[in-house]
């Protein structure tokens, strides 16, 4: 994973592990398992088997995957083999034997590693951003169509609105650290953005840019347009239902029309091979 180098550490921070606590602040692969499983069942009529998890970084979905049903397996690519060990630890080493022989882990670029043919791959918190240029994110799609069953789903996640193209900072406390997202710039003609995810603890020590992101903010019509040159046959674009007081639900559908613009907004698109 993108890690770089943290200030000199104090106490708490010094004994935390940020693989840890970056799992714990955005990832939810139960969650993810089930959202897969879902849609795929819903455009495919049959059970997901073979997945593959792009930008895997400790690779927390593929170990979710195979724990789900002793028939799957799961491939995971990174090119970070520190954040591919500590995956290893984390997640691999505490499943049954059974289950980690259905995992591989790849130390490898996404757009150059071999793929063999999968169900699903799953490229999610934005991962696709690092990738700059046009020609570099439609190389990528490209492989991942070839590296899909014939019925198979790719599954990736969007992050647009206006909050997303602004410097800003999101603080969440979750008890024993605080997660900090720090947008600190954002260039309209190019929509490359930079931020950094930080740590902070109640003895007042902080892992400070334990994550850095250089990214592009790719929107959903040149995603869909880079999906369509790839050679995919079609791409749903899923939207989250909001509840009477105008928050976000966490309930996804297609939408037919339009859908109301928000500040800041999450959401997925899932392409046909
Ligand atoms: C934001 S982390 C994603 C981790 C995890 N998959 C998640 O959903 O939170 C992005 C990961 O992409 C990896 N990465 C960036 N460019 C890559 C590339 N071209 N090929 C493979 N991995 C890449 C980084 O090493 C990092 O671990």
């Amino acid at each position: 994973m993108q890690r770089s180098s943290p200030r000199r550490a104090r106490a708490l921070a010094r004994s935390a592990d940020p693989y840890d606590l970056y799992e714990r602040s955005v990832q939810d692969p139960p969650r993810d398992v089930a959202f897969v499983d879902r849609w795929f069942r819903r455009y495919r009529g049959r059970t997901p088997l073979h997945l593959r998890e792009d930008f895997c970084g400790t690779a927390a979905l593929c170990a979710a995957w195979v724990r789900s049903d002793g028939r799957r397996t799961a491939e995971g690519i990174d090119l970070c083999p520190e954040a591919l060990a500590a995956g290893r630890r984390r997640h691999l080493e505490p499943l049954p034997a059974s289950a980690r022989a259905r995992v591989r882990l790849v130390a490898g670029d996404v757009r150059t590693v071999h793929r063999r043919a999968v169900d699903v791959t799953c490229a999610l918190n934005f991962s696709y951003c690092a990738l700059h240029e046009r020609r570099d994110l439609v190389r990528y799609f490209r492989r991942v169509r070839r590296g899909l069953a014939d019925d198979g789903i790719f599954v990736l996640d969007v992050l647009g609105g206006r909050d997303a193209m602004i410097d800003n900072e999101e603080r969440h406390d979750h008890g024993a650290f605080v997660y900090v997202w720090e947008q600190t710039s954002f260039d309209p003609l190019t929509h490359r953005m930079k931020a950094a995810i930080h740590f902070e603890f109640p003895d007042g020590s902080r892992i400070h840019r334990a994550f850095a992101y250089d990214w592009r903010l790719w929107t959903v019509p040149e995603l869909c347009d880079a999906l369509v040159d790839a050679g995919f046959a079609r791409v749903h674009r899923l939207w989250e239902r909001t509840g009477r007081d105008g928050e976000f639900t966490g309930s996804l559908y297609e939408p037919k029309g339009a859908v109301s613009n928000e500040d800041l907004w999450w959401t997925y698109l899932i392409a046909e091979a």
